[in-house]
């Protein structure tokens, strides 16, 4: 394992004409090209990519966890929202928390079976696949070369092959013992070693001959429900036979020439729409890539549009959230003037939780749809524990919700908890031609990180793969010192970090090694080279639809295209 993970490679975009895939990892992306190749769409390729990367980045994903998905039609121009997130237990009440002991003060811990939603991956990718699929593929099809890696093995990569380490010992230090399909040997696999996971080869079977019944009914929901139950939690079969899934309007904004496509709340996409709102106020561009002036005012976005998304964000199907109002571009130019070129705001916040795992790829097909999708259990393995015979571990979403009663995220029986997780699409604001897929995972750097790679590539110039290996930067609020906490990548200059602590910024610099996994990993497939200055203007359709696609360096992932 090496600690530094220096970043001394360079990599160029990978060009292609006919569909392309990037993910975290280059067994899932070729997964994905290969369905394509078969006659699958964009919305087919993305939920045989998900199922690859749960076997192959289970520390991140899987089936054990949530997803969100962002489809774009070609044919129509519309972009359509998948909600796949879980809900709590009917039976997990706020008073049932408090006659258990529990409170604000002192909540259950991070890895307890009461943390557990409705795990809601399943759903969404079989709805996935009903909703936006060629319909030229079965299920069976799309979910068939997962479950040969699952059955066959598959060596595991290296930054995988880390955080699989770090969350197998943060875990035993807080007494639990991740499930035994994920230990061979009673130890987490190093680099390059092939494991194998037969029984979640037997759940992705389970699924594929029984669609959604196959996860929320018969032997996988039993147990789920018995290992739930036995450590603790409240979880009924009817909760997860209960399950659906929700299709969603997506939000978006426009920030000069492209409208920026982001899922609703209780996601926290509307975090990165507000920040690119407040930013549209200054002129950018003039102040050079990643100067002080420009990190200054990024963060200073951020932190306005964190605060605002962690106090409204909830689920709106039980709670009013605002989303109208906050996206009104007056707000963002009354919130623009809080921001003060000199000095760093202190403004503290309650309870903004950190830490988070996920998976983010993007797929664009030869006929020009294309799928955003995000896969999590939130921390690491989630709670560890793995259902018996499965081959998932279940999530621990529900860490995100409050005990507080009077806070709009508070639990409640069915209820959705806040969502770090989000996909992204980029549109011509004009008209609806696609311009991008991305994402960038990691908890509360999402927003951020699709911020700085879409203003790298719009008001910067640089192409898909430049503008996800430029050094980023990562703001969030710390309860326990109260303050704001900034982090630089390496790569931003020491005198930039020197003057952001002059203006009152608390900050790390420079973050390097395995650390900046904190600035989280991204994908980008972009349609055209519409963000070079040099070339074709936007709104000047190109001859050929040439893809370019980037995959982040901090990740083990690759795109892949044909
Ligand atoms: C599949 O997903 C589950 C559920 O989140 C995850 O915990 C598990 O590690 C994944 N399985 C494999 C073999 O990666
Ligand atoms: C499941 O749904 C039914 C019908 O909507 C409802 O009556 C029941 O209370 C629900 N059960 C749980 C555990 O959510
Ligand atoms: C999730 O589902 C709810 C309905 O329960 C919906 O109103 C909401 O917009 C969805 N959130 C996302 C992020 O799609
Ligand atoms: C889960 O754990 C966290 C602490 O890690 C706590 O704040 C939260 O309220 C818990 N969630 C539930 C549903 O009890
Ligand atoms: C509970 O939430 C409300 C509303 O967000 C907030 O004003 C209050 O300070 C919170 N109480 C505690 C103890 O955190």
């Amino acid at each position: 394992m090496l600690p530094e993970l220096p970043f001394r490679s360079r990599r160029s975009p990978v060009v292609c004409l006919h569909g392309c895939v990037a993910s975290s990892q280059p067994l899932a992306s070729v997964i994905g090209t290969d369905i394509l190749k078969k006659g699958g769409n964009a919305a087919d390729a993305a939920v045989a990519v998900a199922a690859a990367l749960n076997v192959t980045e289970p520390c991140s994903t899987g089936l054990g966890g949530d997803s969100f998905c962002l489809y774009y039609n070609a044919r129509t121009g519309h972009v359509r929202g998948l909600n796949g997130s879980g809900r709590l237990p009917k039976a997990q009440t706020l008073q049932l928390m408090e006659s258990l002991g529990y409170t604000k003060g002192s909540p259950p811990p991070p890895f307890h079976a009461l943390n557990i939603t409705v795990p809601g991956a399943a759903a969404c990718w079989c709805d996935t696949i009903q909703l936006f699929g060629s319909q030229k593929l079965s299920l069976a099809d799309i979910l068939e070369p997962a479950c040969d890696l699952a059955r066959v093995g598959f060596p595991v990569a290296e930054v995988a092959a880390f955080h699989w380490a770090k969350w197998t010992k943060a875990m035993r230090e807080a007494g639990r013992e991740l499930g035994g399909d994920f230990l061979p040997n009673q130890q987490p696999p190093k680099h390059g070693q092939v494991v194998t996971n037969p029984c979640l080869a037997q759940t992705f079977q389970e699924i594929a001959r029984r669609g959604k019944a196959g996860f929320y009914e018969g032997k996988v929901a039993e147990a789920i429900v018995e290992i739930v139950q036995e450590n603790g939690g409240v979880m009924s079969l009817e909760d997860l036979k209960n399950h659906t899934s929700t299709e969603v309007t997506p939000i978006s904004t426009d920030y000069k020439t492209v409208r920026l496509w982001e899922v609703p709340p209780n996601g926290q996409g509307m975090a990165a729409l507000i920040a690119l709102n407040i930013l549209e106020n200054f002129p950018l561009k003039g102040m050079g890539h990643n100067s002080a002036d420009y990190l200054h005012l990024l963060v200073e976005a951020f932190k306005l549009s964190l605060a605002d998304a962690t106090h409204f964000n909830a689920d709106p199907a039980l709670v009013e959230v605002p989303v109208e109002g906050l996206l009104a571009k007056d707000y963002s130019q009354q919130r623009a003037q809080l921001i003060h070129m000199d000095s760093a705001r202190t403004g503290k916040e309650p309870g903004i939780p950190r830490g988070s795992d996920t998976v983010y790829f993007c797929v664009v097909d030869g006929e020009g749809n294309a799928c955003s999708f995000v896969n999590s259990n939130y921390m690491g393995f989630g709670t560890g524990l793995v259902p018996n015979g499965c081959g998932f571990s279940l999530h621990n979403r529900g860490a995100f919700f409050s005990l507080n009663a009077s806070h709009a995220n508070c639990i409640g029986p069915e209820k959705r908890p806040y969502h770090t997780i989000i996909p992204a699409l980029l549109t011509e604001a004009g008209s609806s031609r696609l311009l991008c897929s991305l994402g960038v995972m990691g908890a509360f750097m999402q927003p951020q990180g699709h911020v700085q790679v879409l203003l790298n590539m719009l008001e910067f110039g640089m192409d898909p793969q430049q503008a996800l290996d430029a050094p980023r930067v990562f703001v969030q609020y710390d309860e326990a010192s109260e303050q704001w906490q900034l982090s630089l990548e390496s790569g931003v200059e020491e005198g930039v970090a020197k003057e952001l602590r002059r203006r009152g910024h608390v900050l790390r610099w420079p973050v390097v090694g395995h650390d900046r996994a904190q600035f989280g990993r991204g994908q980008v497939i972009s349609v055209g080279a519409w963000w070079d200055p040099a070339t074709t203007p936007p709104s000047d359709p190109p001859t050929h639809r040439v893809l370019w696609a980037g995959s982040d360096p901090r990740g083990d992932g690759c795109a892949v295209g044909y």
